[in-house]
């Protein structure tokens, strides 16, 4: 466990000022009176009313009124564990960052879950995982918040609060909970069709998986690594489980869900407990950084495109091993925030819309969740480091600021930081250079191609993985109650493979449409079926 926390929560929490709350021997009132009943209020006679006047019934009534947060605004329903990174060195060439260098550990914090449901959702309906690890690194946190699946729905952070109300809930049933199969979902993906390639790996055996500790993460998008001598390359974060990659069918995640819906934290929690510890190499595969961010015909910077490993192979650069549970749920996996702009020096971000509105959202959303601007200060997101900031107050405030001058230059001296160059460990924003001479509300024509990688990906499929595709289309399609809304999808199937598009619309008991679009072939990449992946030893 990381040593703030165990700190803040566990018996030495006596020794942190910023932790007083759970030491001594006695029950208390918040502000230390012992208290000799909490079973009993005050009252008029032992029939009769109860007193305004008995302080610990209030404040142990209003404390309890005020105990929940809201969850998260997607990615609700999670779970978490410690764990520590050490890294083999292999990056060094490319990136400066202290924690890649060899033979580095770095504790994490790696908080798993799905995307769509409530916090009390279950844990293995038909959605994608996210796979968000923070890395307390010498030179302040990396987050690294990926998910378990390489690409995304949408290719610019505008649409994304479209996207969300399309697949959450409808809102006036709030129906369903967890599952893809409803109207607005299917006519939100058949009326964006660059989310098809992200659809069709939901329906596939990626979008049930059976245990946490084997699934695949990925950062999704590209990103920037700088060397010692300011030389950059990009990257594509990959962590690839120990376990293998393996899901269960959809008969039995919808049996697991009523039996037991904390089936995956249940086991995570197990594993971890009886020492079998999950394990995952992070990996990347690496790119030139030329002028137009381009690789064999993909664009790096767009998030709806995979580059098959065939094509650039993923290279480990180190081991992450989860060794601790969370000492307290709410403390680590509630309070935990990850968010993309929390980088290191050597790993920069890239022109990605869809990352550049990530680098906004998370802090934004994060000041409601958990309360004002203060939450870098609670025990799970503080880094192991020292922090130097000169901001001041706030809700939730914790530190007791000296000096009276929290700005710079000033000529106070008292609590004056110093600016960090990059000598000094200070990180450098990357001088990319930005091509646009005008701005446009506009998508590159590069992002046009929406099939070819969505037809890559199912005919690399086994034949008893397409089956499962084709049985989940049926389904979830089969829930979808607008006629042109199904056909406009069974269309979008058509332009993705033939055979998927005319074995859906048998299931379905529709005509299946001929292709509208002419689509490449791309070689299939066998390294993106499951099958043949290593079987879990535990
Ligand atoms: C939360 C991944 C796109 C906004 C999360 C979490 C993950 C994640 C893993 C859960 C973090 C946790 O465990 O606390 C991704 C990936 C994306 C993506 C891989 C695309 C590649 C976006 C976009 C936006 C966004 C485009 C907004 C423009 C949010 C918000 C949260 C969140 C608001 C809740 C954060 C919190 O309450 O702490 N995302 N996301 N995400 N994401 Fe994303």
């Amino acid at each position: 466990r990381a040593p703030e926390m165990r700190t803040a929560t566990g018996a030495e929490a006596g020794k942190d000022p910023n932790a007083r709350a759970q030491q001594g021997d006695y029950l208390t009132t918040a502000v230390g009176r012992r208290v000799p009943d909490t079973d009993h209020s005050l009252r008029a006679g032992d029939r009769g009313p109860t007193l305004l006047q008995d302080h610990h019934l209030r404040e142990k009534i209003t404390h309890f009124d005020h105990e929940r947060i809201p969850e998260r605004v997607v990615h609700a329903r999670g779970t978490g564990a410690h764990g520590t990174f050490t890294a083999y060195g292999s990056a060094e060439s490319i990136t400066r960052a202290a924690f890649l260098k060899k033979g580095v550990e770095t504790p994490v914090f790696l908080r798993f879950s799905t995307v769509l449901g409530s916090r009390g959702s279950a844990d293995t309906p038909r959605d994608t995982r996210g796979f968000a690890v923070k890395f307390y690194t010498s030179e302040g946190n990396f987050d690294l918040v990926g998910n378990n699946i390489p690409v995304f729905f949408i290719q610019d952070g505008i649409k994304f609060p479209d996207v969300v109300h399309a697949a959450k809930p409808e809102p006036d049933r709030e129906i369903p909970q967890a599952a893809s199969a409803h109207d607005t979902f299917w006519d939100f993906v058949s009326l964006h069709t660059e989310a098809q390639h992200h659809t069709l790996w939901n329906m596939s055996d990626r979008g049930l998986p059976l245990s946490l500790r084997t699934m695949e993460g990925f950062g999704v998008h590209t990103f920037r690594v700088i060397d010692e001598a300011g030389a950059t390359k990009l990257v594509k974060w990959h962590w690839k489980p120990k376990a293998g990659v393996h899901s269960t069918l959809w008969e039995e995640a919808q049996l697991i869900m009523g039996g037991d819906p904390d089936f995956q934290r249940r086991d995570l929690y197990g594993a971890i407990e009886g020492g079998h510890l999950p394990q995952w190499e992070l990996g990347v595969q690496v790119f030139d950084d030329t002028e137009d961010q381009m690789f064999s015909g993909i664009d790096l910077l767009d998030p709806t495109k995979l580059v098959p490993e065939e094509l650039a192979p993923v290279q480990p650069v180190g081991l992450l091993t989860l060794d601790a549970n969370p000492t307290n749920f709410f403390a680590e996996v509630e309070q935990v925030m990850f968010n993309p702009g929390h980088l290191v020096p050597g790993i920069d971000v890239v022109n990605d819309a869809l990352l550049q509105a990530r680098l906004f959202s998370y802090v934004d959303t994060q000041i409601t969740r958990l309360g004002g601007p203060n939450f870098q200060q609670l025990p799970i997101n503080r880094p192991h480091v020292d922090v130097n900031d000169n901001q001041r107050d706030g809700f939730h405030q914790h530190a007791v600021h000296a000096g009276v001058a929290p700005y710079r230059p000033n000529s106070l001296g008292a609590g004056n930081p110093f600016p960090a160059p990059a000598e000094q460990g200070g990180f450098v924003d990357h001088p990319a250079v930005v091509a646009a001479s005008q701005t446009v509300r506009a998508v590159p024509a590069s992002f046009a191609d929406h099939y070819s990688q969505a037809r890559m990906f199912y005919r690399s499929m086994t034949p008893v993985e397409k089956d499962h595709i084709v049985s989940a289309y049926t389904f979830e399609l089969g829930k979808c109650t607008v006629p042109v809304v199904r056909e406009r999808q069974l269309q979008c199937l058509a332009n993705i493979d033939a055979d998927l598009c005319a074995a859906v619309a048998l299931g379905l008991g529709l005509p299946a449409p001929k292709a509208t679009e002419k689509v490449a072939d791309v070689e299939p990449s066998p390294a993106l079926s499951q099958v043949g992946k290593p079987f879990p030893v535990d």
